[in-house]
C-alpha cells in the first residue's frame, strides 16, 4: 500500500504539478496571452496529478474522532468538504487562494481611476489561483457583458412576480429558469464523458455571472418601482453595469462600493450553507442554474444571508423606539430588549470565526474613506463599541464579534439603496462567483456524489449503550 502510494506520489510530482502548486501559492501574474478556460485547461491536468498524490499519501489519515455531539450540533467543526477557493481562519478571518483582503485589495486589477480591486479578477484568482493581469480582466468583462441577456421567458417571468414576492424568492426562480439553456444539462444528454464535464460546466458558470446584474437589477426596478432596465455597456465592468442596472452608475463611489462589495462576499470557505449547498447539488450532476438556485435558497435564510437584511431592519427600528441620536445606556438597553426576547442580534457571532470578521473591517474602512460622517455609519460604529460586551456578558455566543452582515446595509443605505428586502440579492450576485469556481473544480476533478451517513437516535443510543 505504502510502495504504491509512493509511486503515485513520485509520479504525480512532475514539473508541471510541481509548477501548479507554486503557481497557485506564490505567482502574482497568471500566463499572459491565455483567456480563462484555455488557462484553466492548462491547470487542470497537473491538479488531478496533485490531489491523486495527495489522496495516495494522506488518504488513510484521520482528522480524530467525530463526537456524536457533532451529529446534533449542525455538524459544526467536522472536516467534511474539499473547497479550493478559500479558507477561513477562525482568527485571522478569509483568504482567497490564501491571500487575505488588504492583498486582494493590493494586488488585483482595477478599474481606471479606481482604487477597489475589479472582481473579474476575484474570478480569475478563485478559479486558478493566480493574479490576472489587467487585459485578462478586461476581457472577462466583456465576455459576461456579451453573455449578459435574459432569455425572454425568463423577464416575462420576473415581470409577473409579484412585488410582495420576496427578492431572494423572485432571485431564486429565475436563476433556475436559466436551466433551460444550460449546456451541460444538453451535453449530458448528449452523452458527453466525464473527462470532458468541466467545459460546458465553466460556459454555465460564466453564463450564470453575466446574467446575475440582469436579474438583480431587474427585480430591483420592478419591485421597488425604478423604471425600465437599460442596457449592459460592453466597454464597462462587471460592477459598473450592475451599479447601473440598480440605477447607481453615475455614482463613482457607488460603483467603487459594489466592486469591493462583490469581492468580499464572493467565497468564505466550502462549509456554509450557501456554499455547501452549491457543491452538494452539483455533486448530483444537476447544472449550476439548479446548483446555485439551490445556494440562493439557503443564503435566504436569516442566520446566512438575510442577516443583512435583518442587521437594517433591527437598526431602524431601534431607531424608532429609542431616536436617532441615542445614548449608549439606550442602545444597551435595546440589545438586552433583543436577547432577552429569545432573538439574534443580527451581524453579530459566526459558526467559524472567532475575531471581528475583516470582511466587516474593509467595509468600515471604505466608509472611513467615503462617508465618515454618515450618522447610520456612527450608529454602526456606536454598536460595535456596545454589543461584543453584552454578548459576552450573556454567556452564549462564542464569537461577540461583527460579521460581513454587520456593515453592508450601512453603505447602501448612504447611496440612496434604502431597501433592505434587497440587500441579500446583492450578497446573492457575489457569492455566485465562490460557488461557480468550486462546481468548475469540481466537475474538472471528478468529484463524487455526496451522501454522508445519518443515524436516529434511537441507533446512537444502542451503539453507544454501555460504553464509556
Ligand atoms: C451566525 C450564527 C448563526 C452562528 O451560529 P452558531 O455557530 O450556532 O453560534 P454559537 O455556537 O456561538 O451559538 C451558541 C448560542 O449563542 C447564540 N448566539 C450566537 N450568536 C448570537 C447573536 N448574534 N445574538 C444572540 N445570540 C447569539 C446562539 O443562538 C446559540 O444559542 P442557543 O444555545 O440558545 O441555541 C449566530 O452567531 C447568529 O445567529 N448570528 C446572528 C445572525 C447573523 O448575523 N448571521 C450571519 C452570519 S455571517
Amino acid at each position: 500500500m505504502a510502495a504504491t502510494a509512493r509511486s503515485v506520489l513520485k509520479v504525480s510530482r512532475t514539473p508541471f504539478a510541481r509548477s501548479l502548486v507554486s503557481s497557485s501559492r506564490f505567482s502574482t501574474t497568471a500566463a499572459k496571452n491565455t483567456n480563462l478556460k484555455e488557462r484553466l485547461a492548462q491547470l487542470i491536468p497537473a491538479e488531478l496529478e496533485n490531489v491523486k498524490a495527495v489522496r495516495a499519501e494522506h488518504g488513510k489519515k484521520s482528522f480524530g474522532p467525530v463526537l456524536v455531539d457533532q451529529l446534533y450540533g449542525g455538524m459544526r467543526g467536522l472536516p467534511a468538504l474539499i473547497w479550493d477557493g478559500s479558507v477561513l481562519d477562525a482568527e485571522e478571518g478569509i483568504r482567497f487562494r490564501g491571500k487575505t483582503i488588504p492583498e486582494c485589495q493590493a494586488l488585483l486589477p482595477k478599474a481606471p481611476g479606481g482604487q477597489e480591486p475589479l472582481p473579474e479578477g476575484l474570478f480569475w484568482l478563485l478559479v486558478t489561483g493566480e493574479i490576472p493581469t489587467q487585459e485578462q480582466v478586461t476581457e472577462l468583462s466583456k465576455d459576461w457583458a456579451a453573455r449578459s441577456a435574459l432569455p425572454e421567458f425568463v423577464e416575462e417571468l420576473l415581470d409577473r412576480c409579484p412585488p410582495t414576492l420576496h427578492p431572494m424568492s423572485q432571485f431564486s426562480l429565475a436563476v433556475t429558469a436559466l436551466n433551460h439553456d444550460s449546456a451541460f444539462a444538453k451535453a449530458y444528454q448528449d452523452g458527453i464523458s466525464k473527462k470532458e464535464y468541466w467545459g460546458p460546466v465553466f460556459e454555465d458558470c460564466m453564463d450564470l455571472i453575466a446574467k446575475l446584474p440582469n436579474i438583480a437589477g431587474r427585480i430591483y426596478r420592478n419591485v421597488f418601482g425604478k423604471g425600465k432596465l437599460p442596457s449592459i455597456d460592453a466597454s464597462k465592468d462587471y460592477s459598473h453595469n450592475l451599479a447601473t442596472l440598480l440605477g447607481f452608475g453615475d455614482n463613482e463611489a457607488f460603483v467603487e462600493l459594489m466592486r469591493l462589495y462583490i469581492t468580499i462576499h464572493s467565497d468564505h470557505e466550502g462549509g456554509n450553507v450557501s456554499a455547501h449547498t452549491g457543491k452538494l447539488v452539483g455533486s448530483a450532476l444537476s447544472d449550476p442554474f439548479l446548483a446555485f438556485a439551490a445556494s440562493l435558497n439557503g443564503l435566504a435564510g436569516p442566520l446566512h444571508g438575510l442577516a443583512n437584511q435583518e442587521v437594517l431592519l433591527w437598526l431602524r427600528k431601534m431607531q424608532s423606539q429609542i431616536g436617532e441620536n441615542a445614548t449608549d445606556e439606550a442602545v444597551k438597553e435595546y440589545v438586552w430588549a433583543t436577547l432577552k426576547g429569545g432573538q439574534v442580534v443580527p451581524g453579530y457571532g459566526h459558526a467559524v470565526l472567532r475575531k471581528t470578521d475583516p470582511r466587516y473591517t474593509a467595509q468600515r474602512e471604505f466608509a472611513l474613506k467615503h462617508m465618515p460622517d454618515d450618522p447610520l455609519f456612527k450608529l454602526v460604529g456606536q454598536i460595535y463599541n456596545i454589543v461584543p460586551d453584552i454578548l459576552l456578558e450573556a454567556g452564549k455566543a462564542k464569537n461577540p464579534w461583527p460579521n460581513v452582515d454587520a456593515h453592508s446595509g450601512a453603505l447602501l443605505t448612504h447611496y440612496g439603496l434604502t431597501q433592505m428586502q434587497f440587500y441579500t440579492v446583492l450578497f446573492g450576485v457575489s457569492r455566485a462567483f465562490g460557488v461557480a469556481a468550486q462546481l468548475i473544480w469540481d466537475r474538472a476533478l471528478g468529484a463524487p456524489l455526496e451522501r454522508p451517513k445519518s443515524y436516529s437516535t434511537a441507533a446512537i443510543d444502542k451503539m453507544f449503550k454501555g460504553k464509556q
